[in-house]
């Protein structure tokens, strides 16, 4: 007889990854939002230089990650949750919060990692459609908070439609939002973003809202995904307390840990790959509006368009990739007809373009 699992484990959608990973040096990765640049040399020194000690245990209070992040955000320490990415701490959010009888609101579609959470913990999920022009609604989100709903989650900008919310918006929905309610504001990809301002204008808000969790990553404009370091800065300490409660007490690995601190110390970098990555940004829009396409107005890493037919996906995303470009699917997004395809190098973005429009 096969092993009995518990039934969320055929609740739990499985996570759309990519399948490009073995195809090789030559194929352009364009699926899933990583950095063009390379990590910068010191932090990958800072990395290596943990490994020779690997023998103990990391330091579980993580204390020079929080303080440099707390000297760089002018949050406290202890507002300050760690995660092996944001999404562990998503993940962790979901199982401190959710339970059957509860309700998560996030808009749709939006990052593919949020209906785990309702169905590993079996809580209710109200998906709010983004409007039109494929921004969060909010006032419709807010129509749908009830006495049951424990956690809202804006995704700002949105992957995968690229688009931000001001500021101004976000406050107006959070003073709907209850004060017992958590809302965690996922800016994983808020560097890229003109809309938002600079890195710390969102940061106010945590001021005035102590239910509010600012979600942000290396693993973006820091160039880290695959070493996984994600962090949360909070309104109060209790979302910290919360989660490390939750998880296992060593989540974050040394190497991590290091590369992450050296990484915050190089923002003059940072902010000149962000400058480059923007005028990319903005070149690959054209180029695809050039074709007769709409594209959203990107405010991230990445640019969503619309094909000109809705069946014409799988075939557009199959024939980029006998062309050597790997971009993702709108249909295992949440909304079939389009693409969500990351900025990459010069010559990735114009060899991206070339098959679309010989594809179209
Ligand atoms: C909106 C959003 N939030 C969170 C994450 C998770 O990032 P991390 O690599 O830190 O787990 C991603 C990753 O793609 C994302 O798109």
């Amino acid at each position: 007889m096969a092993i009995e699992f518990a039934q969320r484990i055929r609740r739990i959608p499985s996570y759309p990854v990519a399948s490009g990973y073995s195809l090789g040096p030559d194929v352009a990765m364009l699926a899933s939002n990583e950095c063009a640049f390379a990590p910068l040399p010191e932090v990958v020194e800072a990395a290596q230089q943990t490994l020779t000690a690997v023998n103990r245990y990391p330091d579980p209070s993580y204390a020079k990650l929080r303080q440099a992040l707390s000297a760089r955000y002018g949050v406290p320490a202890a507002r300050i949750a760690l995660g092996n990415g944001c999404c562990d701490i998503l993940l962790a959010a979901g199982e401190a919060l959710l339970e059957p009888g509860a309700e998560v609101v996030y808009a749709w579609p939006s990052f593919s990692e949020y209906p785990h959470l309702d169905a590993a913990s079996g809580a209710r999920a109200i998906r709010v459609p983004l409007d039109e022009e494929d921004r969060h609604d909010l006032d419709a989100m807010a129509a749908e908070i009830t006495v049951a709903t424990r956690l809202v989650i804006v995704c700002n900008p949105n992957n995968p439609t690229s688009t931000a919310i001001g500021l101004d918006r976000i406050e107006d929905f959070l003073e709907r939002v209850p004060s017992h309610v958590c809302a965690i504001l996922d800016e994983a990809y808020c560097e890229f973003s003109l809309t938002l301002g600079d890195t710390y204008a969102s940061l106010e808000l945590l001021r005035r809202y102590p239910n509010l969790v600012i979600l942000r990553t290396f693993s973006k404009v820091y160039s880290l995904a695959g070493l996984r370091v994600g962090y949360a800065l909070c309104g109060s300490e209790d979302f910290p307390a919360a989660v490390n409660q939750i998880r296992q007490p060593f989540h974050l690995n040394v190497a991590a840990q290091a590369a992450a601190v050296e990484a915050l110390r190089h923002q003059d970098a940072v902010e000149r790959r962000v400058t480059q990555t923007l005028a990319a940004r903005l070149s690959l829009e054209e180029g695809v509006r050039d074709l007769g396409i709409w594209v959203a107005d990107s405010d991230a890493n990445f640019i969503w368009l619309r094909l000109p037919e809705e069946d014409q996906e799988s075939e557009v995303v199959k024939g980029l990739l006998e062309r050597g470009v790997l971009v993702r699917a709108g249909g295992s997004l949440g909304r079939a007809g389009a693409l969500r395809v990351t900025v990459g190098s010069e010559a990735e973005n114009a060899r991206f373009l070339e098959a679309l429009a010989a594809l179209l």
